[in-house]
């Protein structure tokens, strides 16, 4: 990639504005010791204050839920860490560090080509893992779970198998404004090649699909729609169930990318009816470099082999290769035993402290941080639809959305800034990016009032 010039120079006066900015911040806030600075900072316009709701806070073991997590009991600076940056990755619970643990230290070995017995182990405990996948999100059968590296890695291959196979120039695919880069640039890298239309449901400015649209986009050369359930930037929870009975009425297949949906909410394979379903173990409290292709048998044993290599074949000769059945022809080489394992930990934690639960617990957390910062003025709220999960989006003024992530960082209080991988929503929006806050299980209503707090702070220092 070149970059001009210009904008290098562009870059670099960025960049020293901010830290020019950080440390006029962190100078005018350090009258007082950080950590109370970032408490009682004043806030001219958070008085608007929701109440808290104290039944679900009271039910909710977050204290006990907090102290599984070691990470979170850092500080950063002065300050200690309150970590909203769970869309991007979650943090990992005991459990998870304990089943990499026990892996590594007992039953490491390579699965499924040893006779000895750690490989035995490692074998079993992997398959075993599949098995609790299949169970978590109801599928019908553990071969229906094909392990990949991320969703990302998922929506690749099944462009490059369902894709290559069932996409002839004519044809259309169906994707919405809100998709994540992960499930536009496969089908763009394809459609290059193959020449087939790829057709984008719009959404109105609070991020709400127009789904009579998507009714008008779908026809009988549609192969086939892949819809994000709930957007990593605005949060919107879209409303998938008939979208996909839409999409089944027009002879298509449907790919759900529940990469920000599975950790947040019970997401049903067979109840839905998806054809497809994607998401990464590190978003849903497990391992980084694990993540889950789902397809139903029928489907996935149509297709072709994507990656070639050792455990995917039934036997080879220079002349002809024969592959094994689903889950094995999608596993070739050594997959990453571990994460696999890890990720059914996350999963056995996640059901322990249970999912309506944690629902519940999120939906109000979100609801009384969005009331809080909704409070500040000069804010803007990205991402305004009824129906939301744990995103939080916010632009402050002019501020550039990644002087606000330096800033609350100088608090302690890590979020992300950017375009988050939706550079075409984005510009839907005419945005240049947010600020995004994205909420977890371990989060608390103290942590949202130190978010405000820290929000309107930087509202008054740059007199938005
Ligand atoms: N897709 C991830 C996010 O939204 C990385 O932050």
């Amino acid at each position: 990639m070149q970059f001009s010039v210009a904008s290098i120079a562009t870059f670099i006066t960025l960049n020293e504005t901010i830290s020019h900015n950080y440390h006029t911040f962190r100078s005018v806030t350090s009258t007082t010791p950080p950590v109370q600075a970032s408490l009682l900072a004043e806030s001219r316009s958070v008085s608007a204050v929701p109440p808290l709701p104290p039944s679900i806070t009271c039910a909710f073991p977050i204290e006990a839920i907090r102290a599984e997590f070691p990470i979170l009991s850092q500080s950063i600076g002065d300050c200690p860490l309150i970590y909203l940056d769970n869309g991007a990755t979650t943090q990992k619970p005991k459990a998870v560090l304990q089943a990499l643990a026990n892996y590594y230290t007992q039953d490491n070995a390579n699965i499924h080509r040893g006779v000895h017995t750690l490989s035995q182990r490692a074998t079993d405990h992997y398959e075993k893992a599949r098995e609790r996948i299949a169970r978590y999100i109801h599928a019908s059968h553990s071969r229906e779970i094909i392990f990949v590296r991320g969703a990302t890695e998922g929506i690749n291959l099944i462009a490059n198998t369902f894709g290559r196979t069932h996409l002839k120039a004519g044809d259309n695919i169906v994707i919405t404004a809100m998709e994540h880069h992960a499930n536009i640039v496969p089908w763009q890298l394809l459609a290059e090649q193959i020449g087939f239309e790829i057709r984008v449901t719009p959404c109105d400015e609070r991020g709400v699909l127009d789904l009579e649209a998507y009714a008008n986009l779908l026809d009988k050369r549609t192969r086939l729609v892949g819809v994000v359930h709930v957007s990593n930037s605005l949060g919107t929870v879209n409303p998938v169930a008939s979208m996909i009975q839409q999409a089944h009425a027009v002879g298509a297949v449907f790919l759900l990318d529940a990469a920000q949906s599975i950790q947040h909410m019970t997401v049903d394979v067979q109840a839905l009816d998806c054809d497809f379903l994607v998401f990464s173990g590190h978003k849903l409290y497990g391992p980084t470099g694990i993540g889950v292709l789902y397809g139903k048998t029928a489907l996935l044993r149509s297709l072709p082999p994507w990656q070639g290599g050792g455990d995917m074949i039934k036997s080879v000769s220079f002349e002809r290769t024969t592959y094994k059945d689903i889950p094995e022809r999608f596993e070739a080489g050594t997959p990453d035993i571990s994460g696999v394992i890890g990720l059914a930990a996350a999963i056995d934690w996640v059901d322990s402290v249970g999912r309506e639960r944690i629902a519940t617990y999120e939906k109000g957390l979100l609801d009384y941080a969005t009331a809080k910062l909704a409070a500040i003025s000069g804010i803007r709220l990205i991402g305004t639809a009824p129906d939301k999960s744990c995103v939080l989006s916010f632009l402050l003024g002019d501020v550039h959305p990644h002087d606000i992530g330096s800033f609350l960082d100088a608090d302690g209080i890590a979020i992300r800034a950017g375009h988050h991988c939706t550079q075409p929503l984005m510009k839907r929006l005419c945005i240049p990016g947010t600020a995004r806050a994205t909420f977890a299980l371990y989060n608390t209503y103290k942590e949202a009032d130190r978010l405000a707090e820290s929000v309107a702070k930087i509202a008054q220092f740059f007199k938005v």
